[in-house]
């Protein structure tokens, strides 16, 4: 599996300890985001973890900014991109579970490094169910994005 993970200043510190953590994992992982606390603009990195997603060139993205609110809102504007920002385990593994989620972010200054590595895990080993329900309901979220 490869991961897609990207950040802008505010989320260098905990972009760096879940790419160890993944790492450890044996997951390949691909920076996209700044390596610099010099203040940049969010939605570069939301649309670049977007992209790469949406294009197959990565299995999943994780991104992070100081809420995780605006490089998700950017992330979700790819079409094919369902984001969500979770600041604990339960919501991330439902939106993998439910909606097939497939960009998680987090807020560096809402969470600290541990709660993102746990919100990373139950997201990551939870499955899609895959049911009518979800499928139909998955469906009808991404006809909006043709319209
Ligand atoms: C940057 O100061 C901050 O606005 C950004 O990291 C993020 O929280 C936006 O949603």
């Amino acid at each position: 599996m490869r991961i897609a993970i990207g950040n802008d200043h505010a989320g260098v510190e905990m972009k760096m300890a879940v790419k160890a953590h993944l790492e450890e994992r044996g997951i390949e992982v691909v920076n996209m985001g700044t390596d610099s606390s010099e203040s940049c603009d969010y939605p570069i990195y939301g649309e670049r973890i977007g992209k790469a997603v949406a294009s197959g060139e990565a299995d999943l993205g994780i991104a992070i900014c100081g809420t995780g609110v605006g490089i998700s809102m950017a992330a979700g504007k790819v079409k094919g991109i369902r984001a969500c920002v979770c600041s604990e385990p339960c919501t991330a593994r439902l939106s993998k579970m439910h909606n097939d989620s497939n960009v998680l972010a987090f807020g560096s200054r809402i969470i600290g490094p541990e709660m993102a590595i746990m919100i990373t895990d139950a997201w990551l080993d939870a499955k899609y169910e895959g049911s009518d329900r979800h499928e139909r309901r998955i469906a009808m979220l991404m006809e909006i994005e043709n319209q």
